[in-house]
C-alpha cells in the first residue's frame, strides 16, 4: 500500500496508455522510421498538461522496442555541460551507456534520449542549453524526445525547435478512461468499490491521471471497499459559488448541453441540487406551462433519487442529474427572469436552525424507546408529543418520569416548554418521589391510575 501507485502502475507499453490514440500512433510511426534509418524529424516533442502520460509514453516506447533510455530532466541539476557530454557526444556516435559513457557499436543498442521538462531545461539560468539542444535535434544519431507542458514558450526560444521536430499533442483522457485505470488498479489491489466513487475521483482530477491515482491511493488506504461516502469530501470545495453557477446555466441558460456539463462539475449531492432547483425554479420559470414541465422533470429526478437510496444503486444519480440539468433547462420555453440572486433552499435553512431541537428530541425518543420497549421513531412520533402534554398537566407524573427516565434540566425544560432555570423545571428535579414508573414491576393498577389521573 505504501509504494506510490503511479510508479507501480506506470504503463509498460503504448497500448497500456489510456486516451490519445492519435498521439500513440504518431509516436509508434516515428519510432518505426528510426528502426529503418535516421528520419528527417529526428526529435519528437510531446506536449500537453501534467499527469496525462507524456513521460509514460516515452518510457513505454523504449521498453516495448527494447531501447535503452537516457533520461535528463530539469530537476536533475544536470546543466548544459552535462547535456553536451551525454546527449551530443552520445548521439553523434551510434551508441553510449546509460551514464553517457561511450560504447562501441557492437556493445550497445539504440538509446532513446528523453529530455523531460524541456521547457524548464531552457530556463533562464541555463541559456547554454538552447544551442546544445538545437544542435542535438538537428544532428542526433539516436532518437530524441523532448517533453514539455508549454510548447509555445519553448518554441519562442528557437525557431528550429518548431521546424526541426515532430510535435505530438497529448490531451487529458476522458473521465471514463481514468475510471478504467482506477478500476484495474483496484482489481490488482483486491479492493472493491462503488463505481460512482471512482467516477467522483476521476471527475475531481479534471483529466490529470496522476492526480486521480494519487487521490485514489490515499482514499483507499486502510480500506477494502471504497464507497461513495468515502470520497465525497474530496470534492467539497467552494460549493456555493458552484451552485450559483449551476442554477444560472440550468434555469437561465440557453444551452442544455452546458447545463449537463456543469452539473457534472458541481461537487454536491444530487439531493442538495434538487433542493436548490425546487427553491429557485418558481422564481425563474414565469410561464405556467414552463413551470409545469419543469416540476414534472424535477419530480422524475426525485423518483430516481428515491431509488438510489432504496436500492443503493448510485447509477441512478446520473439519470437524476440528466433530469435536473438537460431536461430541466429544456423545459423552459419562455424568457427567464433575470437579475435576482438565487435563494438558498429554505428546507436546509430550517433544518440547520432546528438542528439543536431535533437532536434533543431524538435523545429523548431514545430514552423513551428503551423504557417502553419500542422503536425510536415510534417514541419520537407517537409518544413524545403526548408525554410532553401529560407532563405539563400532571406534576406527579412529571416528577415520576423525571426520575424514571433520568431526565436532566435541559430535557425537562424542552418537554415542559419552559426555561431551564424556571421553577417548574427545577421542582421535579429537586423533589424526590417514591412514584417511579416501571412498566415491568409496577403492575398495581391503582398507582398507575393515579399517575395518569389528571
Ligand atoms: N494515459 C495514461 N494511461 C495510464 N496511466 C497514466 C496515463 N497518464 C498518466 N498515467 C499515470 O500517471 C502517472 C504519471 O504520468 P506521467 O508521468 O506520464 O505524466 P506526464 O504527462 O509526464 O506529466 P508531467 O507533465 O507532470 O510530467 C503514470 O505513472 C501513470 O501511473
Ligand atoms: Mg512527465
Amino acid at each position: 500500500m505504501s509504494k506510490d501507485w503511479t510508479e507501480i502502475y506506470r504503463p509498460h507499453s503504448l497500448s497500456q496508455l489510456v486516451g490519445n490514440p492519435k498521439a500513440v500512433e504518431d509516436i509508434a510511426a516515428w519510432a518505426d522510421s528510426w528502426e529503418r534509418s535516421v528520419p528527417s524529424k529526428r526529435a519528437l516533442v510531446l506536449m500537453g498538461p501534467p499527469g496525462i502520460g507524456k513521460t509514460s509514453a516515452a518510457l513505454a516506447l523504449a521498453e516495448e522496442r527494447g531501447w535503452g533510455v537516457v533520461e535528463i530532466n530539469a530537476s536533475d541539476q544536470r546543466n548544459g555541460e552535462i547535456l553536451r557530454q551525454i546527449a551530443l557526444r552520445g548521439s553523434y556516435s551510434n551508441t553510449f551507456s546509460d551514464n553517457g559513457e561511450y560504447l562501441s557499436v557492437n556493445t550497445g543498442g539504440r538509446k532513446l534520449i528523453i529530455l523531460d521538462e524541456a521547457d524548464c531545461l531552457f530556463g533562464n539560468e541555463d541559456r547554454g542549453a538552447v544551442p546544445v539542444i538545437v544542435e542535438l535535434i538537428k544532428k542526433t544519431l539516436q532518437p530524441v524526445i523532448l517533453i514539455v507542458n508549454d510548447f509555445y514558450a519553448l518554441s519562442k526560444k528557437s525557431n528550429s525547435i518548431r521546424t526541426q521536430t515532430k510535435q505530438v499533442r497529448f490531451y487529458p483522457p476522458r473521465n471514463n478512461q481514468i475510471v478504467a485505470v482506477l478500476s484495474s488498479i483496484a482489481r490488482d489491489q483486491g479492493l472493491s468499490f462503488d463505481r460512482e466513487a471512482l467516477n467522483i475521483i476521476a471527475e475531481n482530477a479534471k483529466g490529470d491521471v496522476r492526480a486521480a491515482i494519487r487521490d485514489f491511493q490515499s482514499l483507499a488506504l486502510g480500506r477494502d471497499h471504497l464507497s461513495v461516502k468515502d470520497v465525497m469530501h474530496i470534492s467539497a470545495r467552494n460549493v456555493e459559488a458552484d451552485m450559483y453557477e449551476l442554477m444560472d446555466v440550468i434555469l437561465r441558460g440557453n444551452d442544455p448541453e452546458v447545463a449537463r456539463k456543469v452539473i457534472a462539475r458541481v461537487h454536491e449531492t444530487p439531493e442538495t441540487i434538487l433542493l436548490w432547483l425546487d427553491e429557485n425554479m418558481p422564481y425563474e420559470y414565469r410561464q405556467a406551462a414552463d413551470l409545469e414541465r419543469g416540476y414534472e422533470r424535477l419530480s422524475r429526478a426525485d423518483i430516481y433519487l428515491g431509488r438510489v437510496s432504496k436500492r443503493q444503486y448510485y447509477g441512478f444519480w446520473s439519470y437524476a442529474n440528466e433530469m435536473m440539468s438537460f431536461a430541466l433547462n429544456e423545459a423552459r420555453r419562455g424568457r427567464p427572469a433575470r437579475g435576482e440572486k438565487f435563494r438558498f433552499p429554505s428546507y436546509l435553512l430550517k433544518m440547520s436552525r432546528s438542528k439543536a431541537s431535533r437532536k434533543m428530541k431524538s435523545g429523548l425518543a431514545a430514552k423513551i424507546a428503551e423504557y417502553c420497549h419500542t422503536s425510536i421513531s415510534r417514541a419520537y412520533q407517537e409518544i413524545l408529543p403526548y408525554l410532553s402534554w401529560s407532563m405539563r398537566n400532571n406534576p406527579t407524573l412529571c416528577r415520576a418520569l423525571t426520575q424514571t427516565l433520568e431526565l436532566d434540566a435541559e430535557e425537562l425544560a424542552y418537554l415542559l416548554d419552559e426555561a431551564v432555570d424556571s421553577e417548574v423545571v427545577k421542582a421535579p428535579l429537586t423533589q424526590q418521589t417514591s412514584e417511579t414508573l416501571d412498566v415491568g414491576s409496577n403492575t398495581d393498577p391503582k398507582t398507575q391510575k393515579n399517575l395518569f389521573d389528571f
